[in-house]
C-alpha cells in the first residue's frame, strides 16, 4: 500500500472535505492560508470527461503550492477512464488521488457513479485497481504520450510542464476513497470489507446513506463500526458529517476512534474553522476582498457569479451583515467588492 504524504500527517488528521461548486482552487487557497487543514481535496471531476478530452475539466485540477498536500478527486463508472484520470492527476503534480463513491446526485448515481458504486462492489474494486494501475504506470516512468490519453489532455499536461519548468517527480501516489455508509440502508459491514480488499490508504466516510442525501443527522455509530472493521488493515478511516468545529472534530476522534475528520459545510465562509479561530468582522471583510482577488487571478475564465456565495457566507455574524450581503450580491468583480466594502465601512 503506497502511503505517500499520508504517512507524514500527524493524527488526528483534520481535512477539508471536497465540495463541488465550493472547494475550487480559490477556496482551498483561503482554507490553506487561514486554516491550514492537513489535507484538501479538489471538487469531484469526471473521469469519463477526462477520457473524452473535456479540457474545461482541467479547471478543477488547478491548485497552488500552498494547498499541499492536495488530492485530486475523480468520479465515474468506467474503469479505464480512471486509469487515465489518475495518470493525468499524477502528471499534474497532485499529492494523491481520491475516488468518489459517495455522491448521491441523481444524474451521477443513475449513471452508476458516486454512491451508486456501493451497489456494485465488484465494479468499485475494478475502478480502484485501474486507478492504481495509472498511478503505478506514472511512478515507473511510462511515457504519457503512450498512455492513450486524449490529445487535448496530453497537450494540456505538456503545457503545464512547460509552465512549471518540467514534469513532477515520478512516484506512486497514494489512493483513497470517499464514500457513504450505505445506499438505502446502512451497509458498512459488507461495503467496508469490499473496499479493504483493494487496500486504499484511507477511506473517508460520510455518515449518511445515498437515500438520505443531506437530511437527518450523520450516523457516527456506523462510522465507528467502520473503524472496527478496518482495524489492523492498515487503511485509515476518516469520519465525516455535521462536524462544525475543531473541538467537535476532536470529540469525534476520541469517541469513535477515527484517524481523522473531514470538515465540509462548516468551512464555508469560515476557513478559520481548521485553526480554531473565530474571525473578527475585519478579518471576514478582508477575506471577501482577498478571496475575490485570488479567484480572479486563478480563474480568469470563470464568471464572478461563482464568487458571490462565498461573499454571502463571509458576511454573517456581525451588525449590518445582512445589508452588506445584499450589496455584495450585485458585485461583478473584486474591484466592486472592494468598493462596496470600503463604502460600507465608511458609513460606520
Ligand atoms: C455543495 C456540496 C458539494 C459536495 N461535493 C462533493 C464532492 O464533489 N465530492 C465529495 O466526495 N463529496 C462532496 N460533498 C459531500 C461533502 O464532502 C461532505 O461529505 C458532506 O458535506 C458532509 O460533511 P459536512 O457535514 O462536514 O458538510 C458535497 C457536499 C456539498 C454540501
Amino acid at each position: 500500500m503506497e502511503r505517500g504524504f499520508w504517512k507524514q500527517l500527524v493524527k488526528p488528521i483534520i481535512g477539508l472535505a471536497p465540495m463541488d461548486g465550493v472547494t475550487d482552487a480559490a477556496f482551498r487557497f483561503m482554507s490553506a492560508k487561514y486554516g491550514h487543514p492537513h489535507v484538501v481535496y479538489t471538487e469531484f471531476t469526471a473521469a469519463e470527461g477526462i477520457e473524452a478530452g473535456a479540457l474545461r475539466l482541467m479547471r478543477d485540477f488547478r491548485y497552488s503550492e500552498l494547498e499541499r498536500p492536495v488530492v485530486a478527486q475523480v468520479f465515474g463508472y468506467h474503469p479505464e477512464a480512471f486509469y487515465k484520470a489518475a495518470l493525468v492527476a499524477a502528471a499534474l503534480g497532485f499529492d494523491g488521488v481520491d475516488i468518489n463513491m459517495g455522491c448521491p446526485a441523481k444524474n451521477i448515481a443513475e449513471a452508476g457513479s458516486g454512491a451508486a458504486l456501493i451497489r456494485t462492489p465488484d465494479l468499485a474494486k475494478e475502478i480502484v485497481r485501474e486507478a492504481r494501475r495509472g498511478l503505478e504506470d506514472w511512478g515507473r516512468g511510462v511515457e504519457i504520450a503512450d498512455a492513450g490519453l486524449h490529445p487535448a489532455i496530453l497537450e494540456y499536461v505538456h503545457t503545464e510542464w512547460a509552465r512549471l519548468d518540467g514534469a513532477p517527480v515520478r512516484c506512486v501516489l497514494p489512493l483513497t476513497i470517499k464514500t457513504r455508509i450505505g445506499y438505502d440502508a446502512v451497509a458498512v459491514e459488507e461495503w467496508i470489507k469490499h473496499l479493504l480488499e483493494v487496500e486504499p490508504v484511507a477511506i473517508a466516510i460520510h455518515g449518511r446513506t445515498l437515500k438520505q442525501l443531506y437530511t437527518g443527522l450523520a450516523n457516527w455509530d456506523a462510522i465507528g463500526r467502520a473503524v472496527e472493521i478496518a482495524r489492523g488493515s492498515g487503511t485509515m478511516i476518516l469520519g465525516n458529517g455535521d462536524v462544525s468545529s475543531l473541538a467537535q472534530a476532536r470529540e469525534r476522534v476520541a469517541q469513535y476512534g477515527v484517524d481523522g475528520v473531514l470538515i465540509g459545510r462548516a468551512a464555508e465562509g469560515n476557513p478559520w474553522v481548521f485553526a480554531d479561530h473565530t474571525a473578527t468582522r475585519e478579518e471576514k471583510l478582508q477575506a471577501c476582498i482577498e478571496h475575490s482577488r485570488y479567484f480572479e487571478k486563478i480563474s480568469p475564465d470563470q464568471r464572478f457569479l461563482n464568487m458571490r456565495k462565498h461573499l454571502a457566507w463571509y458576511c454573517s455574524g456581525f451588525d449590518g451583515a445582512r445589508e452588506l450581503r445584499i450589496q455584495l450580491m450585485t458585485t461583478q468583480s473584486a474591484d466592486d467588492v472592494e468598493k462596496v466594502i470600503h463604502a460600507w465601512n465608511g458609513k460606520e
